[in-house]
């Protein structure tokens, strides 16, 4: 049987992505580190088979390819944390473009041709037009962003020289849980704009519930607008 190598399955939006292979039936392993992901969700809640290992190991991979049936990668290991990338840019560099092309290096010897990259919003820099289209100038303003950008061009080059085929994705501030609440984000430290968000309004919420429990004072409420689908604004009561 076939297989989709998950690099970062351990992480949120890997996980997810393994939840998603596997409903439709895929065989799936996961490689990551550990360094942010979770091997209870791999091994437990997702029950999959879990390599733990850096994609910076070349012999490792070489091991991987040739021991099973990988077909395809879903690329989703990186370290993400844009303030971090600034003040140890060499992190980042090593670890998202080196330990990139070390792995697509190891697909090329081992025939795996195959790509889906997890990309993001911050190779764009600062918008030139909102909403940003996908065609939107690349001018990243730090290392995490230029680092995803270089793999982006590494894969193009890729595609010329060895035919890979990869699908890139740029993510903008994922967010959500499984419908059924077993895989979610947790990231540690938080970092992301709706987390954060919620976190802070839980916590507002739970202070003022505390202090107030009288019904004289209203809910925080929390509004959301949607100007792209010119939507009324909408009221979520937490
Ligand atoms: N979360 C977002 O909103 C967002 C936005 C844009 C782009 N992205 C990209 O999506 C991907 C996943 O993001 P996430 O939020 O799930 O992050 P995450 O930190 O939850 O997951 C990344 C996983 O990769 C693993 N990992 C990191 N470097 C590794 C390496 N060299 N070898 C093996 N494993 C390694 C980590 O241990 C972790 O489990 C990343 O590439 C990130 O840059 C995420």
């Amino acid at each position: 049987m076939t297989q989709i190598l998950v690099t970062g399955g351990a992480g949120y939006i890997g996980s997810h992505g393994v939840l998603a292979l596997k409903k439709r039936g895929y065989d799936v392993i996961v490689l990551d580190n550990l360094v942010y992901g979770h091997q209870p969700i791999v091994e437990d809640v997702l029950q999959v088979e879990l390599v733990v290992g850096d994609t910076q190991d070349r012999l490792l991979l070489d091991n991987l390819f040739a021991t099973r049936n990988i077909t395809a990668v879903m690329h989703f290991a990186a370290y993400a944390y844009v303030r971090e990338s600034v003040t140890d840019p060499g992190k980042y560099y090593r670890n998202n473009v080196v330990g990139t092309l070390t792995l697509l290096e190891a697909m090329i010897a081992a025939g795996v041709k195959n790509m889906v990259f997890s990309s993001t919003c911050a190779t764009y820099g600062v918008p030139q037009e909102i909403p940003i289209s996908e065609s939107h100038p690349q001018n990243p303003i730090n290392p995490y962003g230029t680092s995803k950008l270089m793999v982006e061009w590494i894969l193009k080059d890729f595609d010329k020289t060895y035919g890979l085929k990869s699908v890139i994705f740029r993510y903008f501030n994922a967010s959500g849980a499984a419908p059924n609440g077993l895989i979610g984000e947790d990231h540690t430290p938080e970092t992301h704009l709706i987390p954060s968000v919620q976190t802070t309004l839980l916590l507002t919420v739970l202070v003022l519930e505390i202090i107030f429990t009288s019904a004289i004072w209203p809910k925080p409420t929390f509004w959301v607008w949607n100007t792209s689908l010119n939507q009324e604004k909408q009221r979520c009561l937490i």
